[in-house]
């Protein structure tokens, strides 16, 4: 194992897409940021120097951080944030994962612009559990605003307006040719006929879940969020924000050019947004004066597809790689997730949207959670989050148009160590029902059930997949259906819990769980770095 050093510098860069420049933070004055490349086992120490007139946090997303919730970055969940002319160095080991993971900002939107990927290579000498790839490349798929991210981000959460949709989506920072100006600004990767290429692919966008297709191409799906998958074939693909996903692609159709295309999956009415970003999968020798083929993508609406594809991701589970499924349960959490309204004499319509789990949106606190909960910090925050829903009420149902109020709190929910948690997230339809991607902090989970509907705690249990289920960091919730989840409580430390789509984060749909320590001296939470942000 190695140690392996990289240095952020968080500066403002102006940056040129759609034929306009703007300054932009960025890391290092790239857009999107630099890859880092660590092999499974090396202790990786980045030096984040922020040189920028906002405060910065940065999040190793998919990371486990075990017991090291310090390297985390969810600023005011396990840090305070990086202060304009200081730095904190993320001193982390990366342990049992090997993969695709990404790293992102994690205070405001400013992840709009500040993110990159992790590449984890295998451990020397240990091969891949499918073909050897001749190549590989990441595919880092985004969102691009005209407008200043800060500014939209207000719009969006402090005078509830309908936020300003994203003016492109992007591939590798770029919009391709569907968008003006796109000459200097299309991704393209070369590749040569018969050869067969690994593809990273990685989905940053703020708001967007994104299908992705290239044309005539099949893919075959062999890796998700750093977890190997029995491989399958598919034409496209759905991808959330926070997900990973790796596949395969040969080159074995007519030298040409075909586009590889990204658009999201959006299946409530409002907004309409069907811009496609477009990247080149080019053949070798074959002239960029051929227009590429577009490919095939399910419609923007299709949560049918989107249930269907999310249902064929299964673990690998060899010998090498076991899933190891917690079996039994000692806590059973039962989430609803509902989009309302609270009143906001502020606001531009006396009202403003919020998100919420069991009714409660989450209030940011002024220090670090992680630091409250270490040193004994009393009423930063509360452990009381309620296992269950207030009301049982017929969650998917016709949309419940009054009380539609949540109430607000830092309300966490305290977990013992190492007892095995189910956690059931559920849709609702209290303003509409809409797919909710979920990330949970210093874990990976099992993905053991889902469905449409309301969950049946009588007879949805016995369906669920304890053999071979998606094992991840970030799942989607489906629209108007449910989600469960299983994880067993190992790492200590306080784990944030949200949606993440940055504007229902914004809004509060999101919560943290305090697993307490073990009692073993290597089953507590390290002692946090000496150079830890101060608040
Ligand atoms: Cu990718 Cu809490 O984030």
């Amino acid at each position: 194992a190695a140690t392996k050093q990289y240095q952020f510098d968080i500066q403002v860069k102006n940056i040129s897409r759609l034929c306009h420049a703007k300054p932009i933070v960025t890391v290092n004055g790239r857009f999107p940021g630099p890859t880092i490349y660590v092999r499974e086992g090396d202790r990786v120490l980045v030096n984040v120097s922020n040189h920028a007139q906002y405060n910065m946090s940065i999040h190793w997303h998919g990371l486990k951080q075990f017991r090291n919730g310090w390297a985390d970055g969810p600023a005011y969940i396990t840090q305070c944030p990086i202060q304009t002319g200081s730095s904190y160095v993320y001193d982390f080991n990366v342990t049992g994962q090997r993969g695709t993971l990404w790293w992102h900002a994690h205070i405001l939107w400013l992840r709009a612009t500040v993110y990159g990927a992790m590449v984890i290579m295998p451990k020397q000498g240990t091969p891949f559990p499918f073909p050897q790839p001749h190549r590989e490349e990441i595919i880092l798929l985004g969102e691009w605003w005209h407008g200043d991210v800060e500014t939209i981000e207000k719009e969006g959460i402090n005078l509830g307006l309908p936020p300003n949709m994203s003016d492109a989506h992007t591939i590798n920072g770029k919009p391709g040719p569907l968008f003006p100006c796109y000459e200097k600004h299309t991704f393209a990767m070369e590749v040569e006929q018969g050869k067969t290429y690994l593809l990273r692919i990685i989905n940053g966008a703020l708001n967007d879940e994104l299908f992705f297709a290239i044309a005539n191409h099949n893919m075959t799906v062999v890796e998700i969020d750093a977890v190997y998958t029995k491989p399958f074939t598919t034409q496209a693909l759905l991808i959330a924000p926070g997900q990973t996903t790796n596949v395969l692609v040969k080159a074995n159709q007519m030298p040409g050019r075909y586009f590889m295309a990204a658009r999201p999956f959006i299946d409530i009415p409002f907004p309409e947004d069907n811009k496609t970003a477009t990247g080149i999968l080019q053949y070798k020798g074959i002239p960029n004066t051929v227009f590429p083929t577009l490919p095939t993508l399910p419609a923007p609406n299709n949560s049918a597809f989107a249930f269907a594809y999310n249902k064929k991701l299964r673990s690998l589970n060899s010998q090498k790689y076991p899933a190891n499924v917690p079996r039994k349960v000692d806590r059973n959490l039962f989430f609803a997730v509902g989009l309302g309204k609270n009143p906001c004499p502020t606001c531009v319509n006396g009202t403003q949207i919020t998100a919420s789990l069991n009714n409660i949106s989450f209030v940011m606190p002024k220090i670090g959670l992680l630091q409250a909960h270490y040193s004994n910090v009393k009423g930063v925050f509360r452990t009381d989050f309620p296992d269950k829903p207030p009301i049982v009420f017929n969650y998917t149902g016709a949309p419940l148009t009054a009380n539609l109020g949540t109430t607000q709190g830092t309300r966490l929910s305290k977990i013992a160590f190492n007892s095995t948690v189910e956690l059931v997230l559920q849709d609702t339809n209290l303003l509409t029902v809409e797919s909710h991607p979920f990330h949970l902090h210093g874990y990976n989970f099992f993905v053991v059930g889902t469905g449409i509907g309301n969950f049946d705690p009588a007879k949805d249990p016995a369906k669920y997949n304890l053999v071979d289920p998606p094992e991840r960091n970030t799942v989607g919730v489906p629209t108007g259906g449910w989600t469960a989840i299983r994880f067993q409580a190992n790492n200590p430390g306080v784990w944030f819990l949200h949606c993440h789509l940055e504007l229902h984060t914004g809004w509060g749909l999101k919560t943290a769980f305090v697993v307490e320590d073990g009692p073993g001296s290597d089953q507590t939470i390290l002692p946090p770095p000496k150079d830890l942000p101060p608040c």
